[in-house]
């Protein structure tokens, strides 16, 4: 069988590596895809934006299975276009996408479900706004832009001022453009984030083993949002019990409202959830594996992930076995460009990516890499490495993640130093 990953990070990364793996696949492309997928499964220079491009690559190619990676793509109708041309895709439509889409429509969704989650009011309007955040008894807030932004468009405030600069950021200066137009301000809450991934059919949920992401640029949850510097799974703060509950209080009401919603989720649906002290709260859905979640959730999955992306298509979850884990946990250290999250140089040669990939239990995701046209691997974005470990423990995994960055350079690397601390820690307890 043949299979089309659509992306180009290092989600598509371990995506086309897992599924590569399968006994059924016996080709995998990547499109645009990065020097990493370059080794794993075989580039096609087409970007995700370019459906027409895709659409024919699948047909002339005869591939059986497209995996979409990101949210830009679904949320703009890929799957919906696929469909449409008789082409198999994994992935929610455009409507079902609108999760990820529009944090608005997500919102009136877990209202509708009765899903635990902060209070929130959406405006249109700045004036309106502004009124609301002086009236509050509360000087903590959450502004979130409705729509999509590289996930950049929520701006966590303490105070008053911070919220009515938030507001003036998203709303009047549109700093993320149109998905400004709509914003929701948020109750803060507080605790702990976990993300509970599932991969639902709109009938059957299949959860996935709970993972931690860092947000923070630096240690000790430090300094400005990022799209994620290291994850860990499995997450020992969801303990079994609350996974049930999650699942039984989220995770079924989300889906069986969305099915009433004539917008049936099909692909993989991500809570990002606050474990606060009066239980587990979703911040927001997302319609896609999580990056970097994806990449520790996929090295540890050793059930076939292409039949069970089949089976999803089909509606058929129900008649698999449940998901296979290898029982060690896996620890993710994300490489980054100096400068990142903020503006940074791409071009870099980076060194030593054999002698890491050599190490036992490792594997060197890629994410924001490119191959020059000498064959020279060079930094091509913020988040450029994703090393993944496993281990007998959390701290092994950490060590041997750790170790093989180590064995990596180029000019301004780095790293935080602290992923799945948290978790030896409690560990530890
Ligand atoms: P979101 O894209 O909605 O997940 O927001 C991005 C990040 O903002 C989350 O990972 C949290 O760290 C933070 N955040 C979002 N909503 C809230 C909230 N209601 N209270 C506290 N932090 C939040
Ligand atoms: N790791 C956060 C995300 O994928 O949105």
């Amino acid at each position: 069988m043949k299979v089309l990953v659509i992306g180009s990070g290092g989600r598509e990364h371990a995506l086309a590596w897992k599924l590569s793996k399968s006994a059924k696949v016996d080709k995998v492309y990547v499109a645009p895809g990065n020097a990493g997928t370059a080794l794993d499964a075989e580039n096609v220079p087409i970007s995700e934006k370019d459906f027409p491009a895709l659409i024919s690559f699948a047909r002339e190619h005869e591939i059986d299975l497209t995996v979409v990676g990101p949210e830009a793509p679904l949320t703009a109708g890929l799957v919906d276009a696929f469909e449409e041309a008789g082409l198999r895709a994994f992935g929610p439509n455009k409507a079902a996408a609108r999760m990820e889409g529009s944090k608005v429509f997500c919102k009136s969704v877990l209202i509708e479900a009765n899903v635990p989650t902060a209070r929130s009011r959406s405006f249109d309007d700045s004036s309106e706004a502004t009124e609301y955040i002086l009236a509050s008894d509360s000087n903590d807030f959450v502004v979130k832009a409705d729509g999509l932004a590289a996930g950049k468009g929520v701006v966590v405030c303490s105070s008053k001022e911070e919220a009515l600069a938030a507001v003036k950021l998203i709303a009047d200066d549109r700093a993320f453009g149109a998905a400004g137009a709509r914003f929701l301000i948020e109750e803060r809450l507080k605790g702990q984030e976990a993300s509970v991934l599932a991969i639902t059919d709109g009938q059957t949920i299949m959860t996935l083993q709970p993972a931690q992401d860092h947000k923070a640029a630096y240690d000790g949850d430090q300094g400005p949002n990022t799209g994620g510097m290291g994850a860990y799974c499995p997450a020992s703060l969801v303990t079994d019990e609350k996974l049930h509950w999650i699942e039984e209080r989220v995770l079924v009401p989300t889906v069986i409202t969305l099915n009433r919603m004539n917008s049936t989720f099909k692909g993989v649906l991500y809570a990002g959830l606050m474990m606060t002290q009066a239980g587990p709260r979703v911040l927001e859905y997302n319609a896609r594996f999580g990056d970097p979640e994806c990449q520790p959730l996929l090295s540890r999955l050793q059930s076939d992930l292409y039949e069970v992306m089949q089976a999803t298509i089909d509606q058929r979850l129900a008649t698999l076995e449940p998901l296979k884990w290898d029982p060690r946990p896996a620890v993710c250290v994300v490489m980054a460009s100096k400068g990142y999250p903020g503006s940074y140089e791409k071009g870099f040669e980076i060194f030593g990516l054999d002698e890491a990939s050599k190490l036992p239990d490792v594997k060197v995701f890629h994410a924001g890499t490119k191959l020059d046209e000498n064959g020279v691997v060079r930094t091509n974005g913020g988040r450029v490495l994703d090393v993944v470990a496993l281990g007998d423990t959390v701290a092994d995994a950490k060590r041997k993640a750790y170790e093989a960055v180590s064995k990596i350079s180029w000019e301004g690397a780095w790293t935080r130093s602290d992923i799945a601390d948290k978790e030896i820690k409690a560990n530890a307890q």
